[in-house]
C-alpha cells in the first residue's frame, strides 16, 4: 500500500525522503511524489512508474531544497496512476499539501460542497479533499484546521500535512492506516512503517488512533482530536537496519526464504521451557483453556492458508472445534460467536484493514481476541487483548515466506499447548512431537539445499499456461499456499484443490502436459491422493509429488518426486511447502518478473 515519508530538521529533506521512500518500495506503489519548501515556496514533483524516475527527475533531491518536506509512494485506489493522482495534493495556490494513505469514504459529498463554494479539482483522487477542505477553513492556525477537516473526513488515513506559512513545523494524523514518527539529533520523521526511517533513528513513536503529531525540528507533540495533549512513550527499535536489506541475495524473498529455519526456531524455542511449551503471551490459565469450545482463526491471505493449517492440527491434537474464516467474509456475515468461543487473527503486518475489523468485531461482541502477528507496536498487536509474536523480523518481499513459516509455529504451540491441558494427548506423544517441532529448522535448511533442483525442475514451467496444485486435509493446506506462492508472483495462472474435488469439475482443465502438483504428506491418505493423482494422469497430467521419505509407492503415479524428510504429520506442511516456494520463486524469476514486488499487489492492505 501507500508509503508516507515526511522530515523537519537541520538536513536536506528531499534525499531523506526519497531514501526513506525506496525502503517503502516493498509496499508496492505505482507512482511517487514530494513536495519540499525551499525557503519561499513550496516544490512539488511527482512521476508516474517506479521511485527511480523521480529519483531521476529531482537528481537524487538536489533539485529540490529545504529542510522541510513530506513525499509519498501511492497505490492506486480511486483513479488510474498519473502524475495528477499522485500525492502529494495541494490547494489552489499550492500553500498546503497533502500526503495520505487509506481511503476517505466521504470524498464524493465533501468535494461537491467545495466545487460549489468555487473550488476546483484537478485530480480523482479522494486525498485532494482533505487539501482543499484544510484550504477552505484555514484561518492562519493549521492545528485548528486540521482538526476541523478531521471530524469531518469519514473512513482511514494516515495523513502528512504541511503549510507554506509554518514552514518550522510539519504535522500527521492517523485513523486506521499505520504511522510512525521518530526523533533524531537532526530532526524529526514521519513514515509509514519503520524500516523509512531506522537509518536516521531508532527511537519511534507509534502514532495511535485519532492522534495529530505536530512536529518541529527539534520536538514532536502529540494531540487528541479535541486538542489536548497527550505524553507518549517511546519505543526503541531493537531490530538492525541490515534486516531489511538484501544481504547479497538477488530477491528479498530468496533471503527471507533462507531465513526460516532462523524464523522457526526464534518463534518455537523461547517457548519452550525444560521441555514443556508455555505461551506467557496467552494471557489463559489452565482453567480456561479448558473452557474453550471453539475457536474461530479469521486472516487473509497466506495467513488465512496458516490457519487451514491451524485447523487441522489443533482439532487433531487438542479436539477443539475449529472454524477458519477469511476476514473480509467474516466482518460482515454476522458470525456467530457463542460463549467459551475464542477468537484468534493472524497477521504478519498487524495492519490488514479486513483483519483489523475482525479484531474490532469480536471484541465489540464481547470476545477476547489472541493476535498471531509479526509487526511489533503495529495495530493488531496493539487492539488484541493478547499476541503471540512470531519472531520472524521485518518482511519485506511482498509474498510471504518466513511469516507464513513462523505462523504455523505458533498454531502449532497453541495446539500443543491446548492438547496438554485438556489431556488429549499422552505424555509419550507430546514428547514426541516437541522433538519433532525441534528437528524443523534443521530439516528446513536441508530443503532449502535442495534448491539447484528446484530451480531446474521449475525451468521447465516458465511457459506454462495453468498450474494445479491439489491435497488432502493438511495437504489441502499446504497446496493453497504453494498455488498462490507460484501465481502470485510469476502471474501463471494456478488453482488449489482438495485432491478429491478435482472430478467434480475442474479436471476438465487438464490438459496434455499440464503440471498437477500432489503434495502427499499425511500417511493414512496416500492411497486416496495416489488415486487422484492416477486421474490426472489419465488425462494428461504431468505429476509432481511433494512427499514423505520413503514413500516410494508415489513413484508408480508421479513423473517427478520432492522427498521431504521424517517428521510427524502434523508438521509435514512446514517442510512440504519449502520447494513450492522454491518452485514458485524459480517460476518467477525465469520469466523475468519483478519478484519481490509483484505488479498489482501491496505489502500490506490497509483498505478494506
Ligand atoms: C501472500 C501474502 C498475502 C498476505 C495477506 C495478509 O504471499 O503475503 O496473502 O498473507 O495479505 O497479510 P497480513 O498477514 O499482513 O495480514
Amino acid at each position: 500500500m501507500c508509503g508516507i515519508v515526511g522530515y523537519i530538521g537541520k538536513r536536506q529533506a528531499a534525499p531523506i525522503i526519497l531514501d526513506g521512500l525506496a525502503k517503502l518500495e516493498y509496499r508496492g506503489y505505482d507512482s511517487a511524489g514530494m513536495a519540499v519548501f525551499d525557503g519561499e515556496k513550496v516544490n512539488v514533483k511527482k512521476a508516474v512508474g517506479r521511485l527511480k524516475v523521480l529519483e531521476e527527475l529531482t537528481h537524487d533531491g538536489a533539485t529540490m531544497p529545504g529542510t522541510v518536506g513530506i513525499g509519498h509512494t501511492r497505490w492506486a485506489t480511486h483513479g488510474a496512476p498519473s502524475d495528477v493522482n499522485s500525492h502529494p495534493h495541494f490547494n489552489g495556490d499550492k500553500t498546503i499539501m497533502v500526503v495520505h494513505n487509506g481511503i476517505i469514504e466521504n470524498y464524493i459529498p465533501l468535494r461537491a460542497k467545495l466545487q460549489k463554494k468555487g473550488y476546483e479539482f484537478v485530480s480523482e483522487t479522494d486525498t485532494e479533499v482533505v487539501a482543499q477542505m484544510l484550504d477552505y477553513y484555514y484561518d492562519g492556525n493549521p492545528m485548528e484546521t486540521i482538526l476541523k477537516v478531521l471530524h469531518r473526513i469519514e473512513g482511514s488515513y494516515a495523513l502528512g500535512i504541511m503549510f507554506a506559512d509554518h514552514p518550522g513545523e510539519l504535522f500527521a494524523a492517523r485513523k486506521g492506516s499505520p504511522l510512525v514518527v521518530g526523533q533524531s539529533e537532526d530532526g524529526c520523521f514521519i513514515a509509514s512503517d519503520v524500516p523509512a526511517i531506522l537509518k536516521y533513528t531508532r527511537t519511534v513513536y507509534f502514532v495511535d488512533e485519532q492522534e495529530v503529531v505536530r512536529l518541529e525540528p527539534d520536538h514532536m507533540h502529540f494531540y487528541t482530536l479535541d486538542e489536548e495533549e497527550i505524553e507518549k512513550q517511546p519505543t526503541t527499535i531493537e531490530w538492525d537496519a541490515d534486516a531489511a536489506e538484501k544481504a547479497g541475495y538477488e530477491h528479498f524473498m530468496l533471503k527471507e526464504m533462507y531465513e526460516q529455519p532462523k524464523t522457526v526456531t526464534d518463534t518455537l524455542l523461547p517457548r519452550i521451557k525444560k521441555d514443556t511449551i508455555e505461551i506467557e503471551e496467552l494471557g489463559l490459565s489452565d482453567e480456561e483453556i479448558a473452557r474453550i469450545r471453539k475457536i474461530h482463526i479469521v486472516a487473509c491471505g497466506s495467513a488465512y492458508h496458516a490457519g487451514v493449517t491451524g485447523k487441522y492440527v489443533i482439532e487433531g491434537l487438542a479436539r477443539i472445534p475449529v472454524e477458519v474464516d477469511l476476514a473480509s467474509e467474516f466482518r460482515y456475515r454476522n458470525p456467530i460467536l457463542e460463549e467459551g468461543a475464542m477468537v484468534i487473527v493472524i497477521s504478519q503486518s498487524g495492519e490488514t484493514a479486513d483483519t483489523l475489523a475482525a479484531l474490532r468485531e469480536s471484541k465489540a461482541r464481547g470476545f477476547k481476541v489472541l493476535g498471531i502477528v509479526n509487526v511489533v507496536g503495529s495495530s493488531i498487536a496493539r487492539e488484541a487483548d493478547n499476541v503471540m509474536y512470531t519472531w520472524a523480523g521485518p518482511e519485506i518481499a511482498v509474498a510471504t515466506t518466513k511469516a507464513y513459516s513462523a505462523q504455523l509455529i505458533a498454531l502449532y504451540l497453541l495446539a500443543m499447548k491446548f492438547a496438554s491441558v485438556k489431556k488429549t494427548i499422552k505424555e509419550e506423544e507430546y514428547k514426541k512431537l516437541l522433538r519433532d517441532l525441534k528437528r524443523l529448522p534443521d530439516q528446513i535448511e536441508l530443503l532449502l539445499n535442495n534448491k539447484k533442483n528446484i530451480q531446474h525442475f521449475a525451468n521447465r514451467y516458465i511457459g506454462a499456461r495453468d498450474i494445479f496444485f491439489i491435497g488432502r486435509g493438511i495437504d489441502y493446506a499446504i497446496s493453497l499456499e504453494g498455488s498462490l506462492k507460484l501465481k502470485e508472483i510469476s502471474y501463471i495462472h494456478s488453482e488449489a484443490y482438495a485432491a478429491g474435488e478435482l472430478k467434480h469439475g475442474t479436471i476438465s482443465l487438464i490438459e496434455e502436459g499440464t503440471l498437477v502438483a500432489a503434495v502427499s504428506t499425511q500417511p493414512e491418505l496416500y492411497q486416496k491422493t495416489i488415486s487422484n493423482m492416477v486421474e490426472v494422469k489419465a488425462r494428461g497430467a504431468f505429476v509432481l509429488a511433494v512427499t514423505n521419505e520413503g514413500n516410494k509407492e508415489i513413484e508408480k503415479a508421479a513423473d517427478y518426486v520432492i522427498y521431504i524428510p521424517e517428521t510427524n504429520p502434523y508438521f509435514a506442511n512446514s517442510l512440504a511447502i519449502i520447494p513450492l516456494q522454491l518452485f514458485g520463486y524459480y517460476v518467477a524469476v525465469g520469466r523475468g518478473c519483478d519478484v519481490d514486488k509483484p505488479r498489482n499487489l501491496a505489502k500490506s492492505v490497509t483498505v478494506e
